[in-house]
């Protein structure tokens, strides 16, 4: 008996240290020391046995299960250990590998298109693109720029006013960057800003954020033509060739005199019916489309940057500005604003 227990010792544990996987453990696990084992028989059959076997075959039973149950867990850990390790390596997967099928990649926003677009066009008529900040004092976004101390635009149900700070506001126009241009910069100059503006407002074609880019031109002898002669190349470059701008007179502080400015009807070429004798829907039958306002600046808001070189008896100039968000709904028919910045790929797909 006591040679047969050593037996299961050797030919166990030899099978226990050459086990290649966890399923074979497992076998051999049964198969030593499980219910219907030969050990688990013999110590199950200690009682049986002649009192002076019992000790030493009992002894020695046990002995050898708790030897192969020792070695079962150390070769358990091993192989456990190994099989993770490889696991991992096949199941390696690389990030920075493309997707499958590969995704396309992105594109630019149509916002940020439109704006490029009349960057270009403006940049190819010799304009410098300058920046401003969004948050904005009161000085740059009204004072300087004309705004009479009680105007409209600047109350608190019109413009967001940062809550510490009754000067600093979110710009409601690019036009501040007009002043901090003029400021860094002596004349003559001819700049473009882009950027967001935000307002109190919002509907469909409202948003409280929204694009604009404004344009200054000073210099000797500018005037109200060299403005007609600009927006013209700038509106043909954006609408189409072609495309007439016309001036319309309005008022703004920072300009004298002021306009707004249209472009002729894309859709109908300026003559306000379609090809089938109906009032076109976009100009609403008028011919020409609302696009921005614009002016001559306004000797006043010279006199802030006079220190710079900007003496309204010397130079003088136009300044104009538009939303970009408008050019980019008449020339793609997006019927409300909103769509821009909802972050639907499905609209935003439509402009790659
Ligand atoms: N800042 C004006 C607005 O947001 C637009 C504008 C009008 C800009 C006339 C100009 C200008 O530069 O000359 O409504």
């Amino acid at each position: 008996m006591l040679e047969r227990i050593e037996e299961i010792r050797v030919e166990g544990s030899a099978a226990i240290e050459a086990a290649a996987g966890t399923a074979e453990l497992e076998e051999l696990r049964v198969r030593y020391l499980g219910r219907k084992a030969e050990l688990t028989a013999i110590l199950r059959g200690i009682a049986e046995l002649p009192a002076e076997e019992r000790g030493k075959v009992g002894g020695s039973a046990n002995k050898v299960r708790k030897e192969l149950e020792a070695l079962l867990e150390s070769r358990a850990e091993i192989l456990d250990a190994s099989e993770l390790e490889s696991q991992l390596a096949e199941d390696r997967v690389d990030v920075t590998l493309p997707g499958a099928p590969a995704r396309p990649v992105g594109h630019i926003h149509l916002i940020t298109r439109t704006t490029r677009q009349i960057e270009d066009v403006m940049v190819g008529l010799g304009y410098r693109v300058m920046e401003g900040p969004e948050v904005e004092h009161d000085y740059y976004n009204f004072t300087a720029l004309n705004h009479p101390p009680g105007h409209p635009a600047r109350m608190l149900q019109d413009t967001f006013y940062v809550q510490s700070d009754p000067e600093v506001l979110l710009r409601t126009h690019t036009s501040p960057v007009q002043i901090r241009s003029m400021e860094a910069q002596s004349p003559p100059i001819f700049m473009i800003a882009p950027g967001k503006v935000y307002r109190r407002d919002s509907d469909a074609t409202h948003s409280p954020m929204f694009h604009q880019v404004e344009g200054l031109a000073i210099g000797e002898g500018i005037t109200l033509a060299d403005l007609q002669g600009t927006l013209d190349e700038m509106l043909r470059a954006i609408f189409g060739a072609g495309r007439k701008a016309r001036m319309r007179p309005h008022f703004f502080p920072f300009t004298e005199p002021s306009v707004e400015f249209d472009v002729s009807c894309f859709q109908c070429e300026g003559t306000g019916t379609l090809v089938d004798g109906a009032r076109c829907n976009l100009c609403k039958g008028i011919g020409w489309i609302e696009v921005g306002g614009a002016g001559m600046v306004d000797p006043n808001v010279l006199g802030f940057v006079e220190s710079n070189g900007y003496d309204p008896e010397r130079v003088q100039g136009f300044a104009f500005g538009m939303g970009v968000e408008r050019i980019a709904m008449l020339r793609h028919g997006v019927p409300d604003l909103r769509r821009f910045f909802d972050n639907d790929v499905r609209v935003l797909e439509q402009f790659a």
